[in-house]
């Protein structure tokens, strides 16, 4: 705890963006916290609102670990959190022995496997999960095989976030162009093209115990038209809602993929095109970018995370399955606050 007062000190790396904005927002809304952002890029440390920020640049995990480590260290950290799917994420979980602060993460084999969109297909087929026909594109064969079988497929990566690199096409020469232009080949998984409608599980999890849950249906993506596949990551407007075999169906998909569901894991549909919900992803170790939409109907996941990380689940209420059953819709955009800077207070750092 932090000596100068009663105040837990959480340490968010990649403060300043969508995530790292809601998990701040959320706990300064809970009370009782102070937060201090750690961000590569000017533009985040800039937007952060964290309590204390730092912009910290870094070639090798080793060395961005020695920096949290420092930061966490100066400012007597309680916990360490990565706000998002990035490469400090991946690096700070794989250093998690090694941090000054505790984390609260999923299992080193569990989260390799929910990184892996691949990995995670796997797992959900081989315990007889519905799943969408796909396949890893290897070869123009692979590709073949998938397009044979549908009029259109879908091409992303098999890891990364935002849908960065999707596309979808009905067209083999351009299927292969953008795995050529790409480097995509071993890279990008080739699936049956769904609807675009979609739904997401944020489920808190205690080894191996949900402690809360809440599905949200997505209304729109802000930006469509911005991106070749429609898909910006930036969702636009969203609802809650209440499916109970939908919620079942989630839960037993990160029972599928994880050997211990621990932390904040996420379960992504894509509907059919006749309507049946098929996991597309189980997004470990971060929460959404609008988990302040939920903060704000009294679901408030990000303290309950802190709860769990640093008093071990004590005195924290009991299993809370999809508690806000009604429909409550949240409408937004980029989740920056616009900041008023001089060139000189922005290249400053
Ligand atoms: N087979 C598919 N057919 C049609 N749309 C799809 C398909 N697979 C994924 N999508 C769309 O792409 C979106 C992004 O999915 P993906 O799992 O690639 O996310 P991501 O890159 O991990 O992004 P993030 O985790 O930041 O949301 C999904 O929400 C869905 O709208
Ligand atoms: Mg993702």
């Amino acid at each position: 705890m932090s000596p100068s007062s009663d105040l837990r000190t959480v340490l968010v790396v990649g403060s300043g963006d969508g995530t790292g904005l809601n998990f701040s927002r959320s706990l300064a809304l809970a009370g009782g916290y102070r937060t201090v952002g750690v961000d590569t890029t000017l533009e985040d440390f800039h937007a952060s609102e964290a309590d204390a920020r730092y912009l910290v640049s870094w070639d090798d995990p080793a060395d961005l670990v020695k920096q949290v480590n420092d930061i966490a260290g100066r400012e007597s950290a309680d916990l360490i959190y990565a706000a998002d799917t990035s490469p400090e994420l991946l690096a700070v979980a794989e250093a998690r022995d090694d941090l000054v602060a505790p984390t609260l993460l999923p299992d080193r084999d569990d989260h390799r496997r929910m990184e892996d969109k691949w990995a995670t297909w796997q797992a959900l087929k081989e315990a007889g999960l519905p799943v969408p026909d796909t396949v890893l594109v290897g070869s123009r064969d692979d590709l073949e095989e998938i397009m044979a079988r549908h009029p259109r497929v879908w091409l992303r990566r098999r890891s990364g976030s935002g849908g960065a690199g999707s596309i979808a096409t009905g067209s083999m020469p351009l299927a292969t162009a953008w795995l050529d232009e790409h480097s995509g080949w071993g890279q990008f998984t080739a699936a049956e093209h769904l609807s675009k409608r979609t739904a997401t599980l944020s489920g808190l999890w205690n080894d191996g115990e949900l402690v809360c849950s809440q599905l949200r249906e997505r209304v729109s993506w802000k930006y469509a038209t911005l991106s070749v596949s429609g898909v910006t990551g930036i969702t636009g407007a969203q609802r809650t809602f209440w499916d109970e075999e939908l919620h079942e169906l989630a839960v037993r998909c990160v029972r599928a993929v994880c050997a211990r569901p621990h932390g904040i894991i996420g379960v992504d549909f894509t509907y059919s095109h006749d309507g049946t919900a098929l996991p597309t992803e189980v997004q470990p170790a971060r929460f959404y970018s609008s988990i302040y939409f939920l903060a704000t109907l009294g679901v408030n996941m990000p303290d309950l995370y802190c709860r769990l990380a640093l008093d071990g689940g004590h005195g924290l209420p009991g299993p809370a399955a999809n508690p806000i059953r009604e429909t409550h819709y949240w409408v937004k955009s980029v989740d920056k606050l616009p900041r008023l800077l001089s060139p000189e207070e922005f290249a400053r750092g």
